[in-house]
């Protein structure tokens, strides 16, 4: 039984005695179990009476049979944790409503009605920061994916698109700035202090779309003037102190809209678009129809507190929520198994208008870093699932890697076969054939199909198998001919035991090694589980680039000689392909037993990359770049990370030792003076740091001086930071008194003292855990906010050091901290579990302890439903 709903009925109100009262075991949701909702809700009223401890809510839907679905004699609107005050049907108050469990259930006969259903809610007890929350003092919402029904009682499901007119009243001195979708239509004061504000959204929408603001704000302002004429007033709402930090974010929000009207013809369609920034936020923003909102660190930027790295990855956000505004919005999901439509098409969207704004080779690579560490980890784990997945029981959890940097990957192959120009015709078809709609994956499809003229039948594979497909290569030569053998796997994953080929699109190129040219790039696709390709006019057995730019999302296993990669490093004309041939290198030594020959291979590899004019420094810097330890370990049979800590850091100090003369002359002659100078001085700051951190491995005092050096005369955050991370990692007065003044400068900026957590917590030291530990009792630490927690303890689960101390100490603070956040911020808390869900991987006497904490977790009462299907999954 379920006392909380119960106590909101009224007395008298039945209450129906059914499973779903908060059972035991929460419902798996099926995608083959899609119906369409029985009624239409065409139109919405809100009015809200705002207040931080208590707002009321007044809903009036109009609602009429959907002549798609079956005849229904009641509607079932879902809610959560409402307090329900009346419902009135065509204006007469009604009392004959059910609950059933947390939803509400009014009979209705057939042929519209109006419906009016007065809630109450508390913004200030919302902990889970889902539904109309208090952050600093403002109220904000976020809806998706199923915030909406903690407001107010709705088919809380994005194919009920409604058109929204949403009034607010509020005290004038607390909430000045009264915000919604769309455009505003009325303002006014009113007695007692209190003013009014309304709003109005002509673009039907589904709920998890909604947004409403209400705060002491300030805007930056500024207009946009659309492809089509329409002047479209532009704002940045922030607290007042945070004014001077939107600049980067005006600009991002202009260069977004002209981007996507130049690469896809998107054309915005409202008279405002606003993006409020908010201190507490679950995730990095949120595309609420023409009202954004934000987490500050993908908002606030100057380049005194924010990286060359944070600047990017604003713009980056600020257009991924701009461009939904067509990949998401004017065409929504049909259901939540359709997120990747929305998602994967959307980060596609966003990673390229970065490659195209700031250079292509170095975003790939980051991209596809990103990719490895995290995508990867999650398709080889007990939560592998595909892009469309076929079940769930919490939404939440599958916010994945999976359904947004594999869901690119996946629409990227599609760009590749088609190029661009046809796929262009297929994205044209897919905004037109489906506008205003809630489409599916499928559509999708087949409209790339009819508009860029691609048999995709095969290809739907991507759609439906979960896991990284693993593909072999064998190379032959003969006479002048080159056969390349090629055969792929995809393995199983859980609940798909046997899997069939997918079409695997490969850029190749074969050089030949005394020229170092190559006659020209090529696209292969393997559709078959083996398959045979020729090439002629090959004299002597050429050196194959493979998987050029990571045209698929593949793990290639090839026998490549090591000569052969060493010569790739230096001379690919692919950025992505050189940078890849040295990963190879160096994952060949880390993984392997460490021969000699591994070591100098890399050596002569790094000195040529040292050496060649023609690279820039932040593609040198970038191909100097160690593999990340979430790779190392995805990469390992069984992984051991103690050992790998050892032998990464030993290769970083024998590399430091080999080329000290070169790093030193690079860290000496790259200072920068600011942002100012633009590309170069971005590319030269990167290098900068890349060097000290090799100089600090092979001599720490010297590190520690040029790292002090650095960090006081850094003109900016880049280098400070990059300064503090090699500084965190060493013992002395300078890390001391680094540490010490970066606290007391930026003592007022949370996302900066964010970093100081972070860098502290990430510090590859043995004595991490005990000042992880230390961190979470200082004052500046809490719980209940979420960049805070993942500034410690994201940082924390991913320290070799710390997270796998040999003890299991680290496991343990991470299940303690699972625990503590489970009721508090369900979505937070289940961020966390896979880190221990990768037990399966470990060493086996970790990997038992690890084991144990899921457990102790799974046995520890009662579970949000999020982290009890992350548990659960994890133990299998
Ligand atoms: N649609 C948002 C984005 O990708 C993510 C919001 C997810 N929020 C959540 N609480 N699950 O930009
Ligand atoms: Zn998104």
């Amino acid at each position: 039984s379920n006392p909380a709903a119960a106590d909101n009925a009224p007395a008298g109100a039945p209450v129906l005695p059914d499973a779903a009262h908060e059972p035991d075991a929460p419902a798996i949701i099926r995608r083959k179990d899609y119906t369409p909702f029985p009624w239409r809700v065409p139109e919405v009223r809100l009015a809200f009476d705002l207040g931080i401890e208590s707002t009321r809510v007044e809903a009036t839907l109009s609602v009429e049979p959907n002549p798609q679905a079956g005849a229904a004699s009641a509607i079932r609107l879902d809610g959560d944790g409402l307090v329900l005050e009346s419902v009135a049907v065509d204006g007469e108050p009604r009392d004959d409503w059910q609950r059933d469990g947390e939803a509400l259930v009014v009979p209705l006969s057939s042929g519209p009605h109006t419906l009016t259903i007065v809630t109450r809610i508390a913004p200030a007890e919302n902990t889970q920061l889902m539904g109309l929350y208090a952050s600093g003092g403002m109220l904000c919402t976020q809806c998706e994916a199923e915030g909406f029904r903690r407001i107010t009682f709705f088919p809380d499901r994005p194919d009920v698109l409604s058109v929204y007119t949403v009034r607010m009243e509020a005290d004038a001195q607390a909430f000045p700035v009264l915000l919604s979708n769309g455009n505003p239509v009325e303002e006014g004061q009113l007695e007692g202090g209190r003013h009014f504000a309304e709003w109005h959204d002509p673009w039907p929408k589904p709920s998890y779309l909604f947004a409403l603001v209400a705060g002491d704000l300030v805007a930056r302002r500024d207009s946009f003037t659309t492809m089509g004429g329409r002047e479209v007033e532009l704002g940045v709402w922030v607290r007042e102190a945070d004014l001077s930090r939107t600049e980067h974010a005006m600009e991002s929000i202009k260069r977004s809209m002209k981007w996507d009207e130049e690469t896809y013809g998107r054309e915005y369609d409202l008279d405002r678009f606003n993006i409020v920034a908010v201190g507490d936020f679950n995730m990095g923003a949120m595309e609420n129809k023409g009202l954004n909102i934000f987490n500050t660190k993908y908002v606030l930027a100057d380049e005194e507190t924010a990286t060359d790295a944070d600047f990017d990855a604003i713009e980056g956000v600020i257009g991924h929520e701009y461009f939904h505004n067509w990949s998401g919005n004017r065409i929504t999901c049909r259901d939540w198994f359709q997120l990747s439509l929305k998602e994967g098409f959307t980060v596609l969207r966003d990673q390229t208008f970065s490659e195209d704004l700031h250079g292509a080779a170095v975003k790939r690579i980051g991209d596809v870093r990103m990719l490895r560490s995290v995508q990867f980890p999650e398709d080889s784990g007990p939560f592998a699932h595909p892009i469309r997945p076929d079940s769930y029981k919490e939404i939440s959890n599958f916010y994945t890697a999976t359904i947004y940097n594999k869901g690119a990957e996946v629409i990227r192959m599609m760009r590749s076969m088609a190029g661009l120009e046809a796929f262009r015709k297929g994205s044209d078809l897919y905004f037109e054939r489906h506008d205003g709609e809630a489409a599916t994956c499928e559509d999708f499809v087949k409209a790339m199909e009819d508009g860029a003229g691609l048999d995709l039948t095969q290809f739907r594979r991507w759609y439906e198998q979960a896991g990284t497909p693993q593909v072999t290569v064998e190379q032959h030569h003969e006479g002048d001919r080159v056969t390349l053998t090629l055969a792929q796997v995809v393995p199983a994953t859980p609940g798909q035991p046997d899997k069939l080929p997918v079409p695997i699109p490969l850029k190749i190129a074969l050089f030949d090694r005394e020229a170092g040219t190559h006659s020209g790039e090529q696209l292969i696709v393997l559709t078959q589980e083996s398959q045979d390709f020729t090439f002629d006019g090959h004299a002597k057995p050429p050196v194959l680039s493979i998987n050029r730019n990571f045209t698929a999302p593949v793990a290639i296993e090839r026998d490549i000689a090591r000569e052969d990669l060493v010569f790739l490093a230096a001379h690919d004309d692919d950025a992505f392909a050189r940078h890849e041939a040295m990963q190879e290198l160096l994952l060949g030594y880390l993984l392997g037993d460490g021969d000699e020959a591994a070591r100098e291979a890399i050596g002569t590899a790094a000195g040529a990359i040292l050496a060649d004019d023609a690279l820039d420094h932040e593609m040198r810097a970038e191909l100097l770049g160690l593999p990340t330890f979430a790779y190392l370990a995805e990469r390992s049979e069984v992984f051991d990370p103690g050992a790998m800590v050892d032998k990464r850091e030993g290769l970083k100090t024998w590399l430091g030792e080999t080329f000290a003369g070169r790093f030193a002359q690079l860290h000496d002659s790259l200072a920068e003076p600011s942002r100012a100078a633009g590309m170069a001085g971005k590319q030269a700051r990167r290098m900068r740091s890349v060097a000290l951190a090799y100089l600090a491995a092979a001599d720490p005092a010297d590190g520690a001086k040029r790292g002090l050096a650095q960090y006081r005369d850094a003109p900016g955050m880049t280098d400070r930071q990059g300064a503090l991370a090699v500084l965190a990692g060493l013992d002395g007065p300078e890390r001391d008194e680094a540490l010490a003044d970066f606290y007391s400068r930026f003592a007022d900026n949370a996302l900066v003292i964010d970093k100081w957590f972070t860098l502290q917590a990430s510090a590859l030291r043995e004595d991490v855990l005990g000042q992880i530990e230390q961190l979470a009792r200082h004052q500046a630490f809490t719980m209940s906010n979420p960049n805070r927690v993942r500034a410690l303890y994201a940082a924390a689960a991913g320290n070799p050091l710390a997270f796998h101390a040999a003890d299991g100490t680290g496991y343990r603070m991470i299940a303690d901290l699972i625990l503590e956040l489970n009721l508090r911020n369900p979505q937070l808390a289940a961020r966390f579990v896979p880190s221990l869900g990768r037990f399966r991987r470990i060493e086996p006497k970790r990997a038992a302890m690890m084991r144990a904490e899921l457990e102790r977790i799974a046995g520890a009462g009662k579970l949000s439903r999020d982290v009890a299907e992350q548990v659960e999954a994890s133990l299998g």
